[in-house]
């Protein structure tokens, strides 16, 4: 298949685009560097020694879109291309509901209009809100505490009507629970700028040194020790979902959970980095981060009912590649 990956530089896009190209696929990658590197797509070339297309563009703009999809014939879209800095869209509304679900809307419109079938979008867990843990696909969906929220809600509802009014288009809306660690060549990564929201990312900052200590936020949650649990996911497990998800796409809309099932907790995750890896983290506990909720896992078996997929690395494995990554930068 021909497929467009929309934000093909970035994090969870590069990945899959390895993924795509080794499992056959040809890839055109549209991405605006707005949060990666161009070295990214080199380093794409050099895990899979295959060769790519890369457009430079931003996908709101409706003329530069327009003329990818009339130079290429294209069987699907992967659209990760977004902004996804949860404390940044609280103070910049505007510019995460713009680029978000204008994105969004620019490339349903080109799909419909060039005839692209298949469209597989980048949701995320946080459309569950505050549902009692695990997360199943049919839970009626919460309020978000944020703007960045809010956009995957109103994104999957966007391609909802879409598919509605097109009975022959194919939506997949994949909703990733932490995606974490990095190809195992540790050429590719997640490598945020600045100071890193994230967990993993930071403990990989502290363990180098870059950072003093981390900072845990809350050990009073109701968990088994207090401080928040996740659903943490290799990175190379959730790339190997979407090509699952987009080789199975049938007409209508399909909602999967891209997770492993397991809640891992922040002291947990710690302290397999530090076993794992045999360097050390030091960290304090200081009060909750507004918006936190205290659990998040999957209900992971429609995806694997549906897709055959199921997340086959560990936690040891997340924490040996995240550090491998880290090591290499
Ligand atoms: P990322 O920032 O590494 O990648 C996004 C890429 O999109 C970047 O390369 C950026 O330059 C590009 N981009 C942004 N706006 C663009 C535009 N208008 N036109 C063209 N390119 C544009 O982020 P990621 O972690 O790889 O996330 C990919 C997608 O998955 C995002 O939609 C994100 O919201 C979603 N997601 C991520 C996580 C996570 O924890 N990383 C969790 C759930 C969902
Ligand atoms: C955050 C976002 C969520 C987004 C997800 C994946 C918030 C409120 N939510 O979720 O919208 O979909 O990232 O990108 O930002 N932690 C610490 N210290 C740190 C960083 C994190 O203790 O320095 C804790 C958190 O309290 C949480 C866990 O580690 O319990 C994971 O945090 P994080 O990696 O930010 O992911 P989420 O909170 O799940």
């Amino acid at each position: 298949m021909h497929i467009l990956v929309t934000g093909g530089a970035g994090y969870i896009g590069s990945h899959t685009s390895v993924v795509l190209l080794e499992a056959g696929h040809e890839v055109i990658i549209v991405d605006n560097l707005s949060n990666s590197k161009i070295e990214t797509i080199d380093r794409i070339k050099q895990i899979t020694k295959k060769e790519l297309i890369f457009y430079q563009e931003d996908v709101t703009d409706e003329a530069a879109v327009d003329a990818i999809f009339s130079n290429h014939s294209f069987d699907g879209v992967i659209h990760f291309a977004g902004f996804k800095a949860v404390g940044e869209s609280v103070e910049f509304p505007l510019k995460y509901y713009y680029n978000n679900t204008v994105s969004t809307m620019v490339l349903a419109k080109y799909c419909l209009k060039y005839g692209v079938k298949q469209f597989v979008f980048s949701s995320s867990a946080t459309v569950y809100g505050e549902n009692d843990v695990p997360f199943v696909e049919t839970m009626e969906l919460l309020p978000t505490t944020n703007p960045y929220g809010e956009t995957k809600v109103i994104s999957e509802r966007i391609l909802t009507d879409v598919a509605k009014a097109n009975p022959d288009f194919a939506v997949s809306l994949l909703r990733y629970f932490n995606p974490v660690g990095a190809h195992e060549s540790g050429l590719i990564g997640e490598d945020p700028q600045g100071i890193p929201n994230n967990l993993m990312p930071y403990i990989t900052k502290v363990a180098k040194g870059k950072l003093e200590k981390l900072r845990i936020f809350g050990n009073d949650y109701p968990t088994p020790d207090g401080t928040g649990v996740r659903d943490y996911i290799h990175v190379m497990d959730l790339a190997e979902g979407h090509v699952a998800a987009l080789e199975k796409l049938t007409p209508g809309v399909h909602v999967y959970n891209l997770g492993t099932g397991r809640g891992i907790s922040v002291l947990e995750l710690v302290k397999t980095f530090e076993e794992v890896n045999g360097v050390k983290v030091p960290y304090e506990i200081v009060g909750r981060r507004p918006g936190d909720i205290a659990e998040s896992y999957a209900d992971v078996s429609k995806a694997k009912a549906e897709l055959g997929w199921t997340a086959k690395r560990g936690i040891r494995e997340m924490c040996r590649d995240a550090w491998r990554y880290e090591c290499g930068v």
